[in-house]
């Protein structure tokens, strides 16, 4: 009786919170109808107490799975202490942040610094403003393009957009901003090409995500290494889906093979996504003239690095590192690729770490998405008709890959 009172309350809440999105939001990701009012490690909970199986973890946001306690305490400690005070004042936390990406990312030897943003948007921006300044004080003025690649996803403000080459994206929005061109993921060649004394840097991100999960070769990530150099120009690297831990290293750039422990070193690199399990957060990250390049008043943010969400980062980054999530990503990431090959459907499997995309035929994967949530109460992703997409935390564990393994073969 209780439980079947509980069940009725929840989907009170739940209709009345779908019909207040239907009426009152702009309609921009399409008709909504699952209520999660709760989230613990890899589960999600439904306002009816339902549970799920989430292998999408906020769209690659959750590391440490929903409601870590750590991360809990500090957020809760930090909202007590002070939210906001602005960035013309120090903040707890937010130079510790920028020291873990930098010791992340190589170490003091590189020279890392960083600016923090709120999304994966506008730390991309702040990228793009980099590297037309750099490319200005190289070169002079004239030196602002940016070789980007075709299947990009770089963001959806009009800067971001405009680095983002795919045309059913930008065709609703022209004109965009210009200072773009964009070349075949990879294509030596084609790069080749496309450089010229114009190019300040070239931008990508390392694997290409709401495209399809597409993976840049470790050849190819190298000549852009190369040719960039050979042009004084920078390399971007976009990490916002790639990044903090989720490859298999801290960094998709370090899995690069043949040059060092740090891979394919770019000037620039990105993230957002995990790297407050959460919160609103994001950094551009920037070496050598790049770091140094902005003066005061060039490049700002009311929230960026802004107490709570340092306070998040700090703790997430620290308890990533101390649990080496990377090396569990690594060795879930090959069982999850390894499971999802034996799905009858499924034609390829794609990725690195716990970032897999599955190629599937013979069913619609938007269609296998809402089978899996309302039959199987299983969290997936579909990038497209035919790509399924896979970003769960990572501490998932092998049972929750079978699981999720077995709820996909049924639908078969
Ligand atoms: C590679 C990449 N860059 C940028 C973005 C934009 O991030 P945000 O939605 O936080 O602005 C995304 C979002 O999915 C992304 O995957």
């Amino acid at each position: 009786m209780a439980v079947e009172s509980l069940t009725r309350a929840g989907s009170t809440m739940t209709e009345e919170a779908r019909s207040l999105d239907a009426r009152y939001l702009m309609q921009n990701y399409g008709p909504r109808d699952t209520l999660f009012v709760r989230g613990e490690g890899t589960r999600l909970y439904d306002a009816q107490g339902n549970e799920y199986l989430d292998f999408l973890s906020g769209i690659a946001v959750c590391p440490l799975g929903h409601a870590d306690p750590d991360v809990t305490a500090a957020i809760r400690e930090q909202a007590g202490k002070i939210v906001q005070t602005s960035n013309y004042f120090l903040a707890e936390h937010r130079g510790q942040v920028a020291k873990r990406l930098s010791d992340l990312a190589g170490g003091d030897a590189l020279g890392w610094r960083t600016f923090f943003a709120n999304s994966g948007a506008e730390a991309n921006e702040c990228a793009m403003k980099v590297a037309r300044r750099v490319g200005v004080e190289r070169h002079g003025e004239g030196c602002q393009t940016i070789v980007v690649l075709n299947g990009s996803f770089h963001g959806r403000t009009m800067e971001t957009l405009a680095a983002t080459a795919q045309g059913w994206l930008q065709a609703p929005f022209q004109p965009l901003p210009g200072g773009f061109r964009s070349v075949d993921r990879n294509d030596l060649a084609a790069l080749d090409a496309a450089m010229g004394p114009d190019v300040c840097a070239i931008m990508m991100e390392p694997i290409q995500g709401e495209s399809g999960v597409w993976v840049l070769t470790d050849e190819y990530l190298r000549h852009v290494r190369e040719v960039a150099d050979s042009h004084d120009a920078l390399v971007i690297f976009d990490e916002v889906q790639t990044g903090l831990f989720r490859c298999g290293r801290p960094f998709a750039f370090q899995t690069v093979e043949g040059v060092g422990e740090n891979g394919v070193v770019p000037d620039i690199f990105t993230v957002a996504k995990g790297i407050a399990s959460g919160v609103p957060c994001a950094a551009c990250v920037a070496r050598g003239d790049a770091a140094t390049v902005l003066t005061p008043g060039q490049q700002g943010s009311t929230f960026g690095g802004g107490p709570l969400a340092m306070a998040a980062a700090d703790a997430t980054l620290e308890k990533m590192a101390r649990l080496r999530l990377d090396e569990r990503a690594e060795r879930m990431g090959a069982y999850l690729r390894e499971r999802l090959a034996t799905v009858p459907y499924v034609t390829q499997v794609r990725g690195k770490g716990l970032m897999v995309g599955a190629s599937i035929e013979g069913h619609d994967a938007h269609d296998v998405v809402a089978a899996m949530l309302r039959d199987r109460h299983v969290v997936i992703n579909a990038c497209n008709a035919t790509v399924l997409r896979f970003l769960p935390s990572l501490v998932i564990e092998r049972a929750d890959v079978d699981a999720m393994v077995e709820a996909l073969s049924s639908l078969a």
